[in-house]
This record gives C-alpha cells, structure tokens and sequence, in this order.
C-alpha cells in the first residue's frame, strides 16, 4: 500500500465566506468546469454534502469516471473532501482557507490518494494528474470567485439582487457563508434520494 500525497497553495483576492461558497456552490460544477459531465446532491445540511459526480479523468480525458462524494465543513476555515472515483482509489482532500488580509485568501489544497494492488503502477502518474486538474479547476474557479466577491461588496443578495438604490451598493462588513447554499425547487443537481 502506498499514499500518495500532493500540496499546492494559492492566493486570491477574495474573502473566506467567497473561496468556501465556490467549493459549496455545487450548481456551477458542470457549467463551468469541463470535465465534469454530471453532479447530483444526494443530501445536503449545514455541515455536509453527499454528492455524485461523473466526470473526465485528467489527462486520460477520453475516459469517463464516476465518484461517490462526502463534503464536509469541519472547521470555520477547513473543508474534507472524500471519495472514492479516480481510477476507484480512495482519496482525501484537506481544504484551508485562511484570511491572509481584507478580501485576500490563502486556500491550501492537500490531496491524498491510498494505492494497493496493480494500481500501485499509478503512482509516478498521480501527482502530475493532481497538478493539472488543480491548475485547470482554479482557472475555471477563478472569475467567478473575483465576480462574486465583488458584487457581495456592492450590496448583493442571492435571490433578491443588488439594492435598487446605486448610492446603497456598499457592503463593509464582515462576509459569511450560511450552509446549505440556497438552491432554486428545480435546480439540476437535486436528485431524487
Ligand atoms: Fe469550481
């Protein structure tokens, strides 16, 4: 048996409750990033998300996989990720968002990955297959991050919109995230479970 273990650390001008609403906000998985072809939530509360997903493998994007997700808030600042999909290897992921400054985020991103049997052959392959998904979902990630944090400051609300009154479009306090994210009754990732 082996793990295999990968660390990558990013900055980005946008607060806490913006980076943890963007791994939350599950309705953007397969209209913003393309190799993810199907997301159901499964269950949903203020702590956790059970969820499906299928999607492309990195690098092998000619192959299609599935996974079974649990999401889980377990801190202010930390979000665990597990699943078994890739390749069907159990895998963990350690997400910290820590406030580096006003609207500035430092977000580490530790993927762990337990090999056993013939797929121990992976191992030389994994970390680069981690590098460039990361690479390819934060650039994905990215306007979209800068967009919301932007528009939190001008006064917006989900489901209600920016104040009517432009003069009123400021918003100095502190930014948070209340789980679950709001969805629409017909929203396409709600599944029948
Ligand atoms: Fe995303």
């Amino acid at each position: 048996m082996k793990i295999i273990e990968k660390e990558v650390v990013r900055e980005i001008d946008a607060s806490r409750a913006v980076v943890l609403w963007n791994y939350w906000d599950h309705e953007h998985l397969i209209v913003v990033h393309k190799n993810y072809t199907s997301a159901k939530i499964i269950y949903e509360d203020e702590k956790i998300a059970v969820y499906l997903l299928t999607f492309k493998l990195p690098v092998f994007s000619f192959l299609q996989s599935k996974s079974l997700n649990v999401m889980i808030q377990k801190n202010s600042n930390t979000i665990k990720v597990y699943n078994v999909g890739l390749f069907g290897l159990p895998s963990a992921t350690t997400i910290t968002v820590e406030e580096i400054g006003m609207d500035k985020s430092k977000i580490t991103m530790n993927y762990k990955f337990v090999l056993t049997g013939w797929k121990l052959i992976l191992a030389p392959f994994l970390p680069k297959m981690i590098i460039k998904w990361n690479q390819q979902v934060w650039e994905e990630d990215f306007p979209l991050k800068i967009r919301r944090q932007k528009v939190l400051r001008d006064g917006f609300k989900d489901f209600i919109g920016l104040p009517k009154n432009v003069s009123e479009r400021i918003f100095e306090d502190d930014l948070e995230l209340i789980l679950p994210i709001v969805r629409h009754v017909h929203s396409p990732v709600n599944f029948p479970l």
